[in-house]
């Protein structure tokens, strides 16, 4: 009898229906959690922006402020215009940067920030009345020393005044390019300025080691690679191969025209 239930053949089918046993449950687990993981990713992206805002504190409805002091838009980041192709709720800017229609290749001098491919379009967030809103937050992203950086800089409605920075998700050694996150260096950039010229599109905004003046921030002490990265990513998405253009229009106080949003969610479509 013990032989019996020693031979290779039974030895096969108990393992072999383990592992279909065990393949079920794994899958119909990741397949159960997935809408929670995605509600859950929405919610952090969500406090994330309103924390750039200075809108969240622990205990903040999360989608209850979002909901009534932000404003999404999906800007068309070559002419700085707003545009009703995409919903802001669902647009992902990672999927329109893989996607030949909606994004496009750098070729070498121009990917500054390590990005390869870019978006053509882009979703902002409004703070305020959306037509002369009193913060705009940006999504930034570009390459630290260990991969990847994503986050949030928040401008004031004119256009060129920091408010504030953070970012989301990174993989730079906490102590030293992890520091971005720390909030004594997030103050410095409180009121820093990005472009030093009227009308021009090339930012000005960089960290430095010695940090002077209007435009500069301290560089991460033992992590000039990662000030480099945040230097580089800033420098892109404020340019005119990002948000430059879209931001040019707040710098002259030029009349945004507002994509027609009836196909969305928003709760304020007012004319911006
Ligand atoms: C384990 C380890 C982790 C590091 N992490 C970072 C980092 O996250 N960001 C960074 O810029 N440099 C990091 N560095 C240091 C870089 O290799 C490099 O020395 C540094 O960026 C030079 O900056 P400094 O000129 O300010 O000293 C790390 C070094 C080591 C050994």
């Amino acid at each position: 009898m013990a032989q019996g239930n020693n031979s290779i053949k039974k030895v096969l089918i108990v393992a072999f229906s383990l592992c279909i046993v065990c393949s079920v449950i794994v899958s119909t687990a990741a397949v159960a959690l997935r809408p929670a993981q995605q509600l859950n990713q929405e919610l952090d992206r969500k406090t994330n922006i309103l924390n750039v805002a200075r809108l969240y504190e622990p205990g903040t409805d999360v989608e209850e402020a979002f909901r009534t002091q932000i404003t999404s838009r999906v800007v068309e980041l070559e002419t700085g215009e707003y545009t009703d192709e995409f919903d802001p709720e669902t647009f992902d800017g990672f999927e329109a940067a893989r996607d030949p229609a909606t994004g496009r290749t750098l070729s070498g001098d121009r990917d500054i920030a390590g990005l390869s491919r870019v978006e053509n379009y882009a979703t902002v967030y409004l703070v305020g009345d959306a037509g002369d809103p009193d913060q705009i937050v940006l999504p930034i992203r570009g390459q630290g020393l260990w991969g990847r950086m994503m986050g949030f800089l928040s401008i004031e409605g004119d256009g060129n005044t920091i408010i504030s920075i953070t970012y989301y998700d990174h993989s730079e050694t906490p102590g030293l390019g992890g520091e971005v996150n720390n909030p004594r260096w997030q103050a410095q950039w409180e009121g820093k300025e990005i472009y030093d010229e009227e009308g021009d599109l090339s930012p000005a905004i960089r960290l430095s080691k010695s940090a002077s003046g209007e435009n500069e921030v301290d560089a991460l002490s033992g992590a000039t690679l990662t000030s480099n990265g945040v230097t580089n990513m800033l420098q892109f998405w404020l340019s005119e191969e990002g948000f430059g253009p879209y931001l040019a229009k707040f710098r002259s106080g030029t009349e945004l025209e507002d994509a027609d949003n009836t196909d969305t969610d928003f709760e304020d479509g007012e004319g911006a």
